[in-house]
């Protein structure tokens, strides 16, 4: 395959699983398919205990190391609006994420490291991970086992907002920690015109929601980062009743896991204060997510000399405060998350979600070349 023709099958790979999406852990098809294209052109694809990803490898003549790309391959829950002539046909989901340009990308870089398997020095595993979204993907592939004999992993995650042959590298915090919360707060219904014979839980969440904005403002350094969103609160039935309760969700982001423990301590002690304050019995559930993402140094530093050899334009990317499940596997081996320019129209997530296709060729020779250079650059002695 020339250059022109794996992009031109490169698209159409993204185009097939953009038009079936499936969500997380439910990649059956998807998984059926990404072995296939790969078994196209002979190469090996791992056992695994997962019911959905698959691990693919190839082992270069020569020993050496071995090293890790990792895409997902799962979708979301959304509606797509972007007309597009070939958008999801399944109702109700779409790959609003880009997550399938993640695995198009991966793919493409697999034929490329086939081709060049006999001047290759150790192996490179390639890892289509499930569930990303939700469902705790990552876990699952390193629990499986498919890290074992890793010393260092990259991957990338499509930016909208910077322009095709641009890429984002920074060592550090790049993506933030997810934290999910979910309070219930226990009052007392009564007659909306004789509160004195109730405790009004309503009352009571006005008064949380305000103090748990000081947990950011007055707790955390100006000088760190972290926010406290509340996203959703379910209470009442109508106009003249006091209910008996009511429920608040939603989410801290934080970078740093000092910060991270003392943004949730705060959020207990307030809310535990507030609730007694107002004679309420309350129930708090937390929801840890993703730590922080926190990019190696040397592996960052290998793959800004593989994008520079590819003619990207190397940036150093503000971070998101979004979570990404990619930093479990930087908990267990060096490794680099990279922003892939894509000048896309909207946001993550967002119904209307578009991409420069012709992001995904670059996207593969840049994870192809980043690898070939992770082993025959041993991180260790850098
Ligand atoms: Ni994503």
């Amino acid at each position: 395959m020339n250059t022109t023709e794996l992009e031109s099958h490169l698209i159409s790979i993204r185009r097939h699983l953009h038009q079936y999406p499936e969500l997380s852990n439910e990649e059956f098809e998807t998984t059926k398919s990404i072995k296939k294209w790969l078994q196209d052109e002979e190469i090996d694809i791992r056992k695994t205990g997962l019911s959905t990803g698959v691990v693919a490898e190839i082992k270069g003549a020569n020993p050496g190391p071995i090293v890790a790309i990792r895409a997902d391959i799962d979708a979301l829950p959304i509606v797509e609006q972007t007309g597009l002539p070939y958008a999801s046909k399944v109702k109700g989901k779409m790959h609003a994420c880009g997550h399938d340009f993640h695995t198009a990308a991966a793919i493409g870089a697999s034929y490329l490291l086939k081709e060049t398997q006999a001047e290759m020095n150790g192996t490179v595993r390639i890892i289509f991970q499930p569930a990303e979204e939700s469902g705790g993907g990552a876990q699952k592939v390193i629990n499986d086992g498919q890290l074992e004999g890793v010393v260092a992993i990259i991957g990338l995650h499509n930016k909208p907002d910077l322009p095709v042959g641009t890429i984002g590298l920074k060592d550090g915090p790049l993506m933030a920690a997810v934290d999910r919360f979910h309070i219930v707060l226990y009052g007392k219904g009564s007659h909306a015109a004789i509160p004195q014979h109730g405790k009004d839980p309503i009352l009571a969440a006005g008064h949380l929601i305000t103090a748990l904005q000081s947990v950011v403002s007055r707790n955390v350094s100006p000088l760190q980062s972290a926010v406290l969103s509340v996203t959703k609160i379910v209470g009442g039935s109508t106009w003249n009743v006091i209910p008996d309760d009511i429920i608040l969700e939603g989410t801290v982001r934080t970078f740093d896991n000092m910060v991270r423990a003392d943004v949730k301590a705060k959020f207990y002690t307030i809310v535990e204060s507030i609730a007694t304050a107002f004679s309420h019995e309350v129930k708090i559930g937390w929801f840890p997510g993703p730590p922080p993402l926190d990019n190696h140094k040397s592996v960052t530093e290998i793959a800004r000399y593989a994008a520079k050899k590819h003619s990207l334009k190397v940036i150093d990317p503000e971070p998101s405060m979004a979570g990404e499940d990619f930093s479990y596997y930087l908990y267990n081996v060096p490794g680099t998350f990279a922003f892939f320019g894509t000048n896309g129209n909207e946001e993550w997530h967002h119904p209307a979600f578009t991409l420069d296709e012709s992001a995904i060729i670059r996207a593969a020779y840049f994870l192809y070349e980043s690898s070939r250079e992770l082993l025959n650059r041993p991180v260790t002695s850098l």
